[in-house]
């Protein structure tokens, strides 16, 4: 699994091991975390090394890859764009090409609903237009493209998930999200609630009904359960495919905001600014045919959501650190 010890991957981790598998780990922990990694063996190295993955191909020879490794901050993408088609598409490119030379051929990827762009129609299908509007959907829509074609020619078997915005932390509190600089609005939202800075509300003129963008929300463990039902459709065979995951409903700013103040119970003042770029307004999955394909339904809602994160944040005192959106600070971020 590339990128297990990031935010997502280290979920998916601990959902494998509970269904009997072994997950490897490969990561350059530039941001994902050694101690996130509990589930199976650990191994340091980049996706671009072509060398390195060949000698953890040969020594594990594994039944599949998980993909997670990639750099996911929207912001960042579009002041350094070569840092994501580098990183995101190029890396593929490495472990798609080793993968292929070791006769390793299904794999699950990690997508977004970044590659759809600013959406036509809503909910978003999966058949639906993709016209990314930042770098980063655009290497990410880059990376279905090619996996597209790996298919086609060198008889890979795939499985793309396009996570719409992953939120939550595993409800045992073994893991949880721990990026740093934290930039996703459910971290910040607690980080206020827990006496931080207010937190920034990105452009209140949008056209939703309290001008403040809405997302479709969606548990990481419930993401995470995904990836265990999408690698056992490869093993039996199925079609490559691509897949939304989402929860099929969405929520405001403002919305999250209010049910962070009822679970928390704290006051969190929010501080009204400007559009944030590379935003689209509202994004909601159709998430029939994840339903269909890998049986696969979320059973987490928003407030289970706020709440693992909460508690993951207060334990320990670990709460999110902040940075500013779209600087040259932000690093590098395995999902
Ligand atoms: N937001 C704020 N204030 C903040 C942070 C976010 O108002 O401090 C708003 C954003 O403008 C957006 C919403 O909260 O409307 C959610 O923002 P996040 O940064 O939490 O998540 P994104 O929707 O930007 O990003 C997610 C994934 C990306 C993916 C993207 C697709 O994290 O990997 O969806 O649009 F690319």
């Amino acid at each position: 699994m590339t990128g297990g010890g990031g935010y997502i991957g280290s979920h998916a981790c601990k959902a494998l091991a509970s269904a009997g598998h072994v997950p490897i780990v490969y990561d350059n922990f530039i941001s994902g975390r050694p101690s996130a990694v509990k589930w199976g063996p650990s191994e340091s190295g980049d996706i671009c090394d072509k060398r390195r993955l060949s000698q953890i191909l040969s020594h594990y020879n594994p039944d599949a890859v998980m993909h997670f490794a990639a750099f996911a901050y929207v912001g960042e993408s579009i002041v350094d764009p070569a840092k994501y088609y580098y990183n995101n598409v190029f890396g593929t490119m490495s472990l798609l090409d080793s993968m292929v030379s070791h006769g390793v051929r299904k794999i699950v990827s990690s997508s977004s609903c970044a590659t759809y762009g600013v959406p036509e129609v809503l909910p978003i299908a999966e058949h639906s237009r993709q016209a990314p509007i930042n770098p980063y959907g655009a290497s990410k829509l880059m990376v279905e493209r090619m996996l597209d074609d790996y298919v086609a020619a060198y008889g890979l078997q795939s499985v793309s998930l396009r996570y719409f915005n992953a939120a939550g932390a595993d409800p045992e509190g073994e893991i949880g999200e721990d990026h740093d600089p934290e930039t996703h609005l459910i971290p910040l939202v607690l980080m206020a609630a827990a006496g931080g800075a207010p937190v920034t509300v990105f452009g209140t003129d949008y056209d939703t009904p309290d001008g403040t963008c809405i997302r479709d929300y969606v548990h990481v463990s419930d993401v995470a359960h995904a990836h265990v039902l999408a690698l056992e459709v490869l093993c039996e065979g199925a079609r490559s495919a691509t897949y939304n995951l989402g929860s099929g409903s969405g929520a405001s700013v403002m919305e999250i905001i209010e049910s962070a103040r009822r679970i928390t119970g704290k006051e969190i003042s929010p501080l009204f600014d400007r559009r944030r770029p590379g935003d689209p307004p509202v994004l909601l999955a159709d998430i029939r045919q994840s339903a269909v394909g890998l049986g696969w339904r979320p059973v987490h809602d928003l407030d289970a959501m706020i709440s693992t994160a909460w508690a993951w944040y207060t334990r320990a005192g670990r709460i999110p650190r902040g940075g500013p959106p779209f600087t040259a600070r932000q690093s590098a971020s395995a999902q």
